[in-house]
């Protein structure tokens, strides 16, 4: 069955590969999740031990699944069932793709949030309102009975509509373009911010580490955000790894696209905080933040406006360069291990997804009510993703690079069959086969109780 698997599509340029897994990378996570996760785990330290986890772990655990996916050539499952056949390893997989369905159910609903903000800008809403009004206006719309709902459908239809036309022509075209924009605007907003009246008080926050804020279950989210924010952990870079030609070089783009993500979430925490302070608004305020706060610079700047209306724009692109990634998990196993066509995989997806996601998006509304541990059905989701799955995967992944897979066959896949020199392979190999597996089992231990740090 896997093994009649037709050629598969490679990404066409060495700007493809990077400009495809950035593209993944960067979205909500650094713009919407970052901001607001640090803010509930009180800012600096968080920030401090996230950009140590990117740096330790997270590059380790992206190069990781290019290794897998470029050498197996199969989609998330198929990988670990190609590379270790006959034994459980493919559940890693399995895992994946359960992932891609709790992930894009909640992130399609914040999507949905952004395209109503674009409708918003562009429809001048935000105009001459306080900040408890833009609140107020945040917590009616997404609170409405279809609104939401009906820009989440959209947005699952859009991502939808991308991977089925394939990789090339639909993965890379939408990349390439607009990423270094979405990069200048947030520039823009971060100059903008940090000169408001008390902006001050914003940086301290973001950027002196307060150690007593921090508890076993703030380093947690610390690591799930990193993973969350790089795509790692669930396959999706396993599944675009095997989209990349044998000619690129690995590490080097594990690298850049981890450094480049790092960045992005630290500049969003620069446009954010300055602004959540001046504003008096509370930084812990959860999921809402980016949204009660932007439109308050916007209405604060000179071409506010139109700044409003493409930051929106932009971030929606962003997010569907990044979900696209996600559903091509399901669809590339679907098509390739059970012999459905690619789009026939990609409507059923979709549209499985979909319902899944309704739960997320009404449970700020007339679902509020249906909760677990104190949890909506949307903070389950979120934080089963980046807290559990995740960490969970990547953890597997890096002992499967470390411990499973032959050294011989990672070293050559790296170094592409000998031709570059790859000068920091018996440091990323150390990393993958003790600190990163062990840093991460010590992370969970902590968190349940299990151990006393
Ligand atoms: N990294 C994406 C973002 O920051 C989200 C994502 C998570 C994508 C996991 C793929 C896999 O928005």
């Amino acid at each position: 069955m896997s093994n009649t698997i037709p050629k598969r599509d490679h990404f066409s340029s060495k700007f493809g590969v990077i400009a495809a897994v950035a593209g993944s990378a960067v979205g909500l996570g650094n713009i919407w999740r970052f901001p607001y996760v640090a803010g509930e785990n009180g800012g600096g330290a968080f920030l401090l031990i996230y950009l140590a986890f990117i740096a330790l772990i997270g590059v380790s655990v992206m190069l990781s699944e290019f290794v897998i996916g470029r050498s197996a050539q199969r989609n998330a499952l198929g990988s670990f069932k190609k590379l270790a056949p006959g034994t459980p390893w493919f559940l890693v997989g399995s895992m994946g793709i359960v992932a891609a369905f709790v992930i894009l159910s909640f992130y399609s609903t914040v999507a949905g949030w952004t395209m109503e903000y674009v409708v918003s800008s562009l429809l001048n809403r935000f105009q001459e309102k306080d900040p408890s009004q833009v609140n107020q206006m945040f917590e009616q719309f997404i609170a409405h009975s279809w609104r939401p709902v009906f820009w989440q459908i959209l947005f699952m239809f859009l991502t939808g509509w991308i991977v089925w036309a394939g990789v090339k022509k639909g993965i890379e075209r939408y990349t390439k373009l607009l990423m270094p924009l979405l990069l200048f605007i947030i520039i823009i907003l971060g100059i903008r911010s940090v000169t408001l009246p008390g902006a001050m008080e914003g940086l301290h926050f973001l950027f002196y580490p307060d150690f007593s804020q921090l508890t076993g279950n703030s380093i947690l989210q610390a690591l799930g955000q990193a993973f969350f924010s790089l795509s790692v952990g669930m396959g999706a870079l396993i599944t675009y790894g095997s989209y990349i030609r044998k000619s690129e070089n690995l590490g080097t783009s594990a690298f850049q696209i981890s450094f480049a993500d790092a960045i992005i979430a630290i500049l969003a925490g620069v446009a954010i905080f300055p602004a959540v302070f001046a504003f008096g608004i509370e930084p812990g305020s959860g999921p809402g933040l980016v949204f009660v706060t932007l439109p308050n610079i916007f209405g604060q700047m000179p071409g506010g406006y139109f700044f409003g209306i493409l930051f929106f724009i932009l971030l929606t692109v962003a997010a569907l360069t990044s979900s696209i990634s996600v559903l091509e998990v399901v669809v590339a196993y679907m098509s390739e291990e059970l012999n459905l066509s690619r789009h026939k995989a990609t409507l059923l997806a979709t549209g499985a997804i979909t319902l899944l996601g309704l739960l997320c998006t009404i449970s700020w509304g007339m679902g509020k009510e249906w909760t677990l541990m104190e949890m909506t059905v949307f903070d389950m989701m979120d934080s089963l993703s980046a807290n559990i799955l995740l960490p969970l995967g990547g953890l597997l992944i890096v002992i499967f690079t470390g411990w499973t897979l032959k050294s011989q066959v990672v070293k050559q896949e790296i170094s592409n069959n000998g031709a570059l020199k790859a000068p920091l392979f018996q440091i990323y190999y150390f990393i993958v086969k003790f600190i990163a597996p062990l840093a991460i089992a010590i992370v969970f231990l902590d968190n349940i109780g299990l151990l006393n740090v």
